[in-house]
């Protein structure tokens, strides 16, 4: 592809953003673009449902979008039965004139290929292509999300209609991109255990380990007579009278999270072949999430496209039984932990493909965002790298199941509370530009997040509340308001551009990742990890060595023991270096017994009172520290602030609790992005003369950033 001139493209594409819109050859500069380049351009568009609106209104809603200052829209991505209303028999008709129709409104179409809602014709006359679940039982059709990732009709009926999608609109001016399919395994029942599977699974292990020799040595099947002696023996994990196998279990959500990222590579390797000008992408959550290896997932996608949405986030806590100011507190961490990852896969900026836009929820609602929030959350979104953003969604159904989930308009189609606000921040949003949209990210410090970790701790979870992705986001949370900038790495991730790696719960780990930490640290990282470090090898066996495994010349200790709590939770006293009040350890104590290690904090209470709580090693250049006890998450962030601050990393500026602070930067700028997650003013000290990216005005000393309030400030002059 022929080298782009940044400043020349930034000035060009702006410029012709500016004037007219879209134009379209824009968009193909996606395909293949430099990570780091602007050649991706401005996405700020809406979910929008043709197939579930009278056509008498797509000229009026394509007036609309364009009016609003969307640039494109998400369609059909769960239109399977009208585009193929019978076998073989495609009507894209329908689909045409909706994209020219929004096309003569200079609104670009991403066009969702169907398969995750198959027509009734297809289950009715393929009834094995319907997923089977964890306890055996086969779902139904009716819903959406219910077939299998592995059975070979429904990856052939897929990819033809996908195929003929692609035929169709290959050239038409109106398309930019795809997205495949819709939220693989976020179902009600994110793996399948059908036969298909079983028969996926056998031959995924066969080509894994070669022998069933291997097989059974790596699963340890001596256990309990499991010995398997044919390849059609090798079981799926459905209830069988006992715990499964935890080999067999590991390696069936790898085999699971495998089948649908090959689901998708058909779909993928077929667009390249007829839309190689269009980007691909596919629309899921991240971490904490954890049903597919997103990594695996996104791994040969133009770029990463997710959900978001806060209000919806903030409901499931409700019903959790969770209490108190989430919104708040809880959740921009967790939704920043999400598009860290959403950034971090490809180290690209990434799509919001879904933005709550108001009420959402399918049988009851989320609280109606404040005014402010639905801005908030956008820029919370850029600040952490998105380059765009599609409102969920234009109208609001008035059928079907999510008739409750509101759009930028209502059931009326009169303006949604927040459709205003959403005018007033794409317009925000173009005008910080492409080179804003599309800067990179400053991040000193990373979360290693890692599937292997999470699925094991499902299996065998140690303490029936030891959760993974708990652990992996209060770890997240408390390492977040030192406002280091966090990228979420993994177990292959180059660990070297980081100050410091956070890594809580490493409870799988095999040797050759062991030694990515061990050189990471000898040549000067600081290693921050917890409790349940080096249990287990990539099999899911235990290791054959004192504790913590492959890395306890790292740690410089080695486990006395390892205390699930229950009751009697033990203190923990801290030493000079950590000083605080003592703190109360919660479902987790490593008793650590330091070989070459210093003691940062001992129990005091219960029966290893006086016995190493955390410590830290120096080993090579770098530091390695063991947080043996779960600390609370007030706790734990004290002591991580700690570590952040020895490892050299400096905070931009000082912010107080519930303001969130990020930096993006471009060759030329840097971009200071500070959200006020709370409903009432919050005044920051700013060092120094800046001007806000946004409105253009100066700010210097006790500036004050309004209830959800948001500003982007750049020093004077830059
Ligand atoms: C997303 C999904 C959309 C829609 C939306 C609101 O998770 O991708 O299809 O269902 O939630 O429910």
């Amino acid at each position: 592809m022929e080298k782009i001139n940044r400043r020349r493209f930034v000035g060009a594409s702006a410029a012709v953003l500016g004037a007219a819109g879209l134009r379209l050859p824009m968009w193909t500069q996606v395909v293949g673009g430099n990570p780091a380049s602007p050649t991706v351009p401005l996405l700020l568009g809406v979910d929008y449902y043709p197939d579930q609106t009278p056509e008498s209104l797509w000229e009026e809603d394509a007036h609309k979008i364009s009016e609003a200052g969307l640039t494109n829209v998400r369609i059909a991505e769960f239109a399977w039965a009208l585009m193929e209303p019978a076998e073989g028999k495609f009507d894209f008709a329908w689909l045409q004139r909706s994209v020219d129709i929004l096309h003569r409104s200079n609104i670009g179409v991403i066009l969702g290929t169907p398969s995750a809602a198959p027509p009734p014709w297809l289950t009715m006359k393929y009834p094995d292509v319907v997923e089977v679940n964890d306890k055996g039982e086969k779902l139904r059709p009716g819903g959406r999300r219910f077939t299998c990732p592995t059975n070979a009709t429904y990856r052939r009926l897929s990819l033809a209609v996908a195929t003929e999608m692609a035929r169709k609109f290959a050239g038409h001016p109106g398309v930019i991109g795809w997205q495949i399919d819709n939220e693989f395994t976020l179902g009600s029942s994110p793996r399948c255990f059908c036969d298909y599977c079983r028969a996926g699974f056998q031959g995924w292990v066969r080509s894994k380990y070669g022998t069933l020799e291997k097989v059974n040595q790596t699963w340890g099947t001596n256990f309990w007579s499991q010995r398997y002696t044919d390849w059609a023996q090798i079981p799926v994990p459905l209830p069988s009278g006992a715990d499964p196998n935890p080999g067999l279990a590991l390696d069936y959500n790898r085999y699971q999270s495998f089948a649908n990222a090959t689901f998708l590579a058909e779909q993928l390797s077929m667009l390249r072949k007829l839309c190689p000008k269009h980007f691909v992408t596919t629309n899921n959550i991240g971490a904490p999430y954890d049903v597919i290896d997103d990594r695996e997932l996104y791994a040969k996608l133009d770029f990463v496209a997710f959900d978001n949405y806060p209000g919806f986030f903030d409901m499931l806590l409700h019903q959790g039984g969770q209490t108190g100011t989430l919104l708040s507190d809880v959740i921009p961490a967790t939704i920043a932990m999400q598009h860290d990852f959403g950034r971090s896969i490809l180290r690209k900026p990434f799509l919001i493909m879904e933005e709550q836009s108001g009420k959402a929820g399918q049988p009851t609602f989320s609280p109606q965002p404040e005014p402010g929030q639905v801005r908030l959350w956008s820029y919370q979104g850029v600040a952490h790298g998105a380059m765009g953003i599609n409102y969920f969604r234009w109208d609001t159904a008035t059928f079907g199941a999510e008739e409750y989930w509101h759009g930028m308009l209502n059931h009326d189609r009169s303006q949604s509370p927040a459709f205003e606000e959403i005018l007033w921040t794409v317009k925000e949003l173009k005008s910080l530009g492409p080179e804003f949209l599309n800067s990179g990210y400053e991040a000193d410090s990373a979360l290693y997040f890692d599937y292997d970790c999470s699925w094991a701790t499902k299996i065998q979870p140690g303490h029936f509340r030891l959760s993974y992705t708990e652990q992996a986001t209060k770890w997240y949370g408390a390492a977040s308001p030192s406002h280091t900038g966090i990228d979420l790495v993994g177990p292959g991730s180059d660990l070297s551009p980081y100050k410091i790696v956070f890594a809580p719960v490493v409870y799988v780990i095999s040797e050759s990742q062991a030694d990515k930490i061990r050189q990471y640290v000898k040549t000067g990282g600081v290693f921050v990890t917890s409790f349940r470090l080096g249990v287990k090898t990539e099999s899911s066996q235990i290791v054959r060595k004192p504790l913590p495994g492959f890395l306890a010349d790292v740690m410089g200790v080695t486990l006395e023991d390892y205390v699930p709590t229950y009751a009697q939770n033990p203190y923990v006293k801290f030493g000079s270096m950590l000083a605080g009040a003592d703190a109360e350890c919660g479902i987790w104590a490593d008793i650590l017994k330091p070989s070459s290690a210093e003691v940062l904090a001992s129990y005091s209470s219960g029966q290893h009172s006086g016995k190493a709580a955390i410590t830290l090693n120096k080993f090579g250049n770098g530091t390695a520290v063991y947080v043996g006890a779960d600390l609370r998450a007030a706790d734990l962030a004290r002591v991580l602030a700690t570590f952040v601050g020895s490892a050299g990393v400096k905070r931009p500026i000082e912010v107080p609790t519930g303001v969130e602070l990020t930096v993006r930067k471009s060759a030329q700028k840097r971009w200071l992005c500070l959200l006020n997650h709370k409903s009432e003013p919050q005044t920051i000290n700013l060092d120094g003369s800046f001007n806000d990216a946004i409105t253009g005005q100066a700010h210097r000393g006790a500036t004050e950033i309004p209830g959800y309030g948001v500003l982007v400030l750049v020093a004077a002059g830059a």
